[in-house]
């Protein structure tokens, strides 16, 4: 039977997923990553190598358990977390650890962009702002504060496509990742030449990019040896791990919009024509569907402040006996309210040095509303993605949620109620390693394109509708929520001084 592989580096791990011509889930196997490294606060590293040794680790063990034979294997989709700087010597070797998406070290990187190109440029060149989390800024910092490590680089990669660049030994990207570099034209769906010129960077810096479901290179001998995949199969471009998940989820046309809890949280909406936030707070990039678009707003710190508290407060209890002692909690946790700036904050404030907390707190106050209150304020800084979204013009008529938070019943609820919209759950719920699965089904000619595998793979399962009361309770407890950023903001900048 012949069969698709999706692989997605994702922050905690690599997940190969096997799918048949129908999009239906064979096997999947997960490999961990070593946790991120983080020798300053707000500053995350990872190591490419690791990550390629987990995909390796993935793609063994899910043909390992499927039985199922590389030679089987028609088509492979990428799928990896956005934004991290990968940077790679003329013999191909990592020179230093990844910047990864949420490391937000390079504010005077950003202020240096916008000084030198001009903020109107900018957005005229790459339809976005320049941010701390997004690659180009990463760069700087490393021209900036390694200048050897600098006059070493002959790539720069994003995570996933290193691991394309092991696979296939070829340098490439695809549009839906490379719009999250800041120098990618994501009007004209190509590179920036003119930020790298602007900015007297090289471009022959950059790999091909190509559309998501485009072949980009083919399995070598080498890696074939080493995993059991066959040589010769082809690797599609793919997707960042947000547009493959769209994919994954059916976000293929008008009016469905999805909300997915991982380490980050991402509530990202289709576009058959541009449309940008004015004052950037959500991303407008391209889609990993040809020639269209999407708008995603981004929670830096979502699954991360419950793996957070966990890891911190209650370690070793499972994330279902933490929603589960949550429950205890009455709604609005006793008027406890959690900032999720763990790692400053995307939409919609735009932020690296904001910092998180619970406000609201007294003695009467439990570990049950703990845990209940970080739920609601991952939830509530979804609200604020979802209310920009819509600003522009995109209509909401449910959200499908999926992710680690969206495998629980009770924040499924808590989300529906809080968003004041359907939330609604697939039957497949794999999330980025699916959508890359999908990609590739489409790139290697099993469906015209890829709503069409969307159409035929994805299905509707239960949904669950917002509670009357809570919801109008949430309404006002989020202008609440809303009101602390600003609060707390002069004091954030003072405690970012103290170093
Ligand atoms: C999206 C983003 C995150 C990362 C990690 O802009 O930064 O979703 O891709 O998941």
């Amino acid at each position: 039977m012949p069969m698709w592989l999706g692989i997605d580096v994702g922050t905690g791990g690599s997940r190969a997923l096997l799918v048949d011509d129908r999009g239906a889930v064979l096997a999947g196997f997960t490999a961990p990553h070593e946790d991120m490294t983080m020798a300053r606060p707000l500053w995350a590293e990872q190591r490419p190598e690791n990550w390629w040794d987990a995909v390796v680790a993935a793609i063994r063990g899910v043909l390992a358990e499927s039985g199922v034979k590389g030679a089987a294997i028609r088509g492979i989709g990428l799928s990896g977390q956005m934004h991290g700087l990968v940077i790679l010597d003329d013999a191909g070797q990592v020179i230093r650890p990844s910047l990864i998406w949420c490391d937000q070290r390079s504010q005077q990187q950003v202020d240096f962009v916008n000084a030198k190109v001009g903020r109107e440029k900018i957005l005229e060149y790459t339809a976005n702002p320049v941010l701390t989390g997004f690659t180009l800024p990463k760069l700087l910092w490393v021209r900036d504060h390694e200048p050897a490590n600098f006059a070493r680089v002959r790539k720069m990669l994003l995570p996933k496509d290193y691991v394309r660049f092991r696979l296939t030994g070829e340098f490439c990207s695809e549009v839906s990742d490379a719009s999250g570099t800041s120098v990618f034209d994501v009007v004209r769906r190509r590179w920036s030449w003119e930020m790298m010129d602007a900015l007297g960077l090289d471009r022959s810096i950059l790999p091909a990019c190509y559309e998501s479901s485009e072949i980009t290179g083919r399995i070598t001998a080498q890696v074939a040896e080493l995993t059991g995949l066959a040589a010769g199969t082809p690797v599609v471009g793919g997707g960042g791990d947000q547009a493959s998940s769209a994919v994954g989820n059916g976000i293929v046309e008008e009016g469905v919009v999805s909300c997915t809890i991982g380490t980050s949280g991402v509530v990202f909406a289709h576009m058959e024509k541009v449309a940008y936030d004015p004052a950037g707070r959500v991303h407008t990039f391209c889609h990993a569907v040809r020639d269209k678009w999407h708008v995603m707003g981004v929670t830096q710190g979502a699954g991360l402040s419950l793996q957070w508290m966990r890891n911190q407060l209650c370690p070793g209890v499972s994330y279902d006996a933490l929603t589960a002692e949550a429950a205890q909690s009455p709604t609005g946790a006793h008027g406890l309210f959690w900032l999720p700036y763990l790692m400053g904050e995307r939409t919609p404030h735009l932020d690296a040095t904001i910092r998180g907390g619970w406000i609201g707190m007294t003695a009467k106050h439990t570990r049950a509303d703990l845990i209940r209150a970080v739920i609601e304020g991952v939830s509530y800084s979804q609200r604020d993605c979802l209310e920009i979204v819509e600003g522009l013009g995109v209509a909401v008529a449910s959200v499908r949620a999926s992710g680690g938070g969206a495998k629980s019943e009770f924040w499924r609820g808590l989300l529906a109620s809080i968003l004041n919209k359907r939330v609604v759950t697939l039957e497949t719920q794999e999330g980025s390693a699916y959508g890359a699965a999908l990609l590739a089904l489409a790139g290697t000619g099993a469906y015209a394109s890829v709503p069409e595998v969307c159409r035929a793979a994805i299905r509707e399962t239960a949904s669950v509708e917002p509670n009357r009361g809570d919801a109008a309770f949430y309404g006002k407890a989020h202008r609440i929520y809303q009101s602390l950023y600003p609060a707390l903001k002069p004091a954030c900048d003072a405690i970012a001084l103290l170093g």
